[in-house]
């Protein structure tokens, strides 16, 4: 069985919810606390195993590649002012054994698509798949747990969450048989149905470890929900030829491609950070 060496982060997205925020910088820049939403996906990419980063950007994303870069200037700074800390904090970004690779999406033409744009770096193995849109908390990292699965059952594993009815038209929203309390074997999956035709209330977070077999299905299909290749498609036709997965991760998911789950982010982590989560947490209450 092959391991999971590779992960892919759509970041071509035009970030439109947080305009006038979004204009100049991407949407995955976006600090939550002090750390970009990027950086927290790529490290619990990381935490699972994973080394090689595959970007799949767009357009105004050139701070995604910056961020992921050695800082030369900054980080001579850092060393003659012998400032220890910050030096190590910004050279953890990117560690030593960590590769970044980017290829460009030219027309966002949906999740699908940016996930096909990844073919050629992918190749022949299976791979993770990460929206930094969604923040991911949890001990081992959600995407770990993923991993873990992947081994056990030989198979695509997708993280999966309930939701309340009115809300699947937001989401991937699976039909599962379970095997055990969290994993379940998929038999369909269908794109943001209206709350009256969802066929259940399991949602799709964005977490994603899928065979190398999802390129041809992806290819193969035609454009879905609001014109766009999505990859929930390609899940769809994966599912008729091989066993995929559904996992009820095992933490909490910040929707942070909207504000307010946004600022739920932000709240919760800045509450349990350790330089300001005392201070924060003190102040919240004093309110
Ligand atoms: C994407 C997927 C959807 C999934 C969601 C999770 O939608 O298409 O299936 O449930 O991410 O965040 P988006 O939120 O990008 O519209």
């Amino acid at each position: 069985m092959h391991p999971i060496r590779k992960a892919v982060f759509p970041v071509a997205g035009l970030g439109t919810r947080f305009l006038p925020a979004t204009k100049a910088m991407p949407k995955e820049m976006l600090p939550v606390v002090d750390k970009p939403l990027i950086q927290y996906a790529v490290e619990e990419a990381y935490e699972a195993g994973i080394r090689q980063m595959i970007f799949v950007t767009g357009r105004t994303k050139r701070a995604i590649e910056d961020h992921f870069d050695t800082a030369y200037e900054l980080e001579n700074e850092l060393e003659n002012q012998a400032k220890r800390e910050l030096l190590a904090l910004v050279q953890r970004v990117k560690p030593d054994d960590m590769e970044c690779v980017f290829v460009r999406q030219a027309r966002a033409l949906g999740l699908g698509h940016a996930v096909l744009c990844a073919k050629q770096l992918v190749g022949d193995e299976p791979f993770a798949v990460l929206l930094a849109d969604d923040l991911m908390i949890g001990s081992p990292s959600i995407l770990a747990q993923m991993v873990q699965q992947y081994e056990l059952h030989r198979g695509s594993v997708i993280a999966v969450q309930d939701v309340p009815r009115e809300q699947t038209r937001s989401y991937g929203i699976v039909v599962a048989e379970p095997l055990d309390t969290r994993i379940s074997r998929m038999s369909g999956i269908v794109e943001k149905p209206d709350p009256l035709v969802a066929p259940s209330t399991l949602a799709v977070a964005g977490r994603y470890v899928l065979t190398s077999q999802i390129f041809d299905e992806i290819a193969a299909g035609d454009r879905g929900v609001g014109g766009e290749i999505q990859l929930t498609d390609g899940i769809a036709r994966l599912l008729t030829k091989e066993n995929v997965y559904a996992y009820r991760y095992d933490g909490t998911r910040y929707d942070c491609g909207s504000k307010i789950g946004f600022l739920q982010a932000t709240v919760d982590l800045a509450m349990s950070h350790h330089e300001v989560g005392p201070a924060f947490t003190s102040w919240l209450h004093s309110r």
